[in-house]
């Protein structure tokens, strides 16, 4: 059985009965918003204007009364007959595939006591096309994969930059802060994830951060950096949170146009910059919702707060993008 699935802002695709809406786009080459890919981040949440669905995996993110409004996530849903998604084709997916490499570690640096920076080196012919923002996936063996958000610009040289928090008795913890070496293989899969910037010409810009949430806006600076003149944003704001001054374990952004606001939650009495969190610094600073464009990264605490704040002070929904680290199935 199969149906004809139509998005509201362009594009149909065909969907099979027990695959999900997510899936059924990637086969059709269409590309629609996501993360996680298992129903917990929230970030395929779409409102079904016509049609019905089913649930063929477990979704960890809508309640009952979001089901009852017409909200479905396309990672856990399947289509029960034609529908109409109100979703758009992410056109700058298009010709981004998902590819799985062997990988080394060429580098490990501790930046702080509980984060590492990892370079990763493919195989020479096995290049990885991402955009700034994407994840990959690390599989250290089977059954044991974790999404990292790709912390650097594509490199000329093809090497993959990740930073990786640990999570106290996590299973990849134990590996990255134990037992990893230069050289160790791996594999990766990816690019993964809808996190990327999109037309930011005239816009107000801010990136909301807490602790390795950090690195896609790495890549993402990188990029935007190399934009022509009329494709940058009016303003460009980077708010990076932690809660004491080691969780700022890198140097400023170089970026001429930056505005970089630091903020710590817990900081002792020295500390002269912004306290409290980067969703409530930001709104104290001043927003205006018609021109800003918020991409959010970290902890889903911050993002679901930030979502609802910024929603509340007239931000439209299609102007926040966010990639929670939620944490695996
Ligand atoms: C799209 C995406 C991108 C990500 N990018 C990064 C990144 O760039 N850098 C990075 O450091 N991490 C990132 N993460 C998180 C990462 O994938 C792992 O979840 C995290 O490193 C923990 O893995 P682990 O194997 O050490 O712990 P696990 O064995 O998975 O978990 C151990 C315990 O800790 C809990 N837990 C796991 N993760 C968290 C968390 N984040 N907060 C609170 N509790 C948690 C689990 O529920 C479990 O009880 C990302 C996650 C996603 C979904
Ligand atoms: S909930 Fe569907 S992509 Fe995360």
């Amino acid at each position: 059985m199969s149906y004809q699935i139509r998005l509201t802002r362009g594009a149909t695709f065909t969907a099979g009965a027990e695959r999900s809406l997510l899936d059924c786009a990637a086969d059709a080459g269409r590309h629609l918003a996501h993360s996680c890919r298992t129903g917990r981040c929230g970030t395929c949440k779409t409102r079904l204007v016509a049609g019905s669905v089913k649930r063929i995996g477990t979704d960890l993110w809508l309640s009952e009364q979001d089901r009852a409004d017409g909200w479905i996530l396309t990672c856990t849903d399947a289509a029960t007959s034609d529908c109409e998604l109100d979703a758009e084709d992410l056109v700058r997916l298009a010709g981004i595939d998902v590819q799985t490499h062997p990988a080394r570690i060429d580098a490990l640096e501790r930046l702080a006591e509980d984060v590492v920076h990892v370079v990763l080196r493919l195989p020479p012919r096995a290049a990885l096309r991402y955009l700034p923002g994407q994840y990959v996936n690390v599989i250290l063996a089977p059954g044991l994969r974790r999404a990292y958000s790709l912390a650097q610009a594509p490199r000329e040289d093809g090497r993959l930059e990740l930073l990786i928090r640990r999570v106290n008795g996590g299973a990849m913890s134990a590996y990255w802060f134990g037992s990893a070496q230069v050289n160790d293989l791996l594999r990766i899969e990816g690019p993964r994830g809808s996190f990327f910037l999109r037309d930011t010409a005239g816009a107000d810009l801010v990136f909301l951060a807490t602790g390795t949430g950090i690195a896609p806006f790495r890549a993402m600076l990188t990029e935007l950096a190399a934009l022509p003149g009329e494709a940058q944003p009016r303003s460009t704001t980077l708010l990076w949170g932690g809660r004491q001054p080691e969780d700022h374990f890198l140097p400023p952004p170089e970026l001429a146009a930056l505005n970089y606001i630091p903020v710590l939650s817990r900081a002792g009495a020295g500390w002269g910059g912004a306290r409290g969190h980067v969703q409530d610094v930001l709104l104290a600073g001043g927003l205006d919702p018609s021109h800003a464009q918020v991409y959010a990264c970290g902890s889903q605490a911050m993002i679901v707060s930030a979502q609802t704040a910024l929603a509340a002070v007239g931000l439209p929904g299609n102007s926040f993008y966010s990639d929670a680290f939620v944490p695996s199935e």
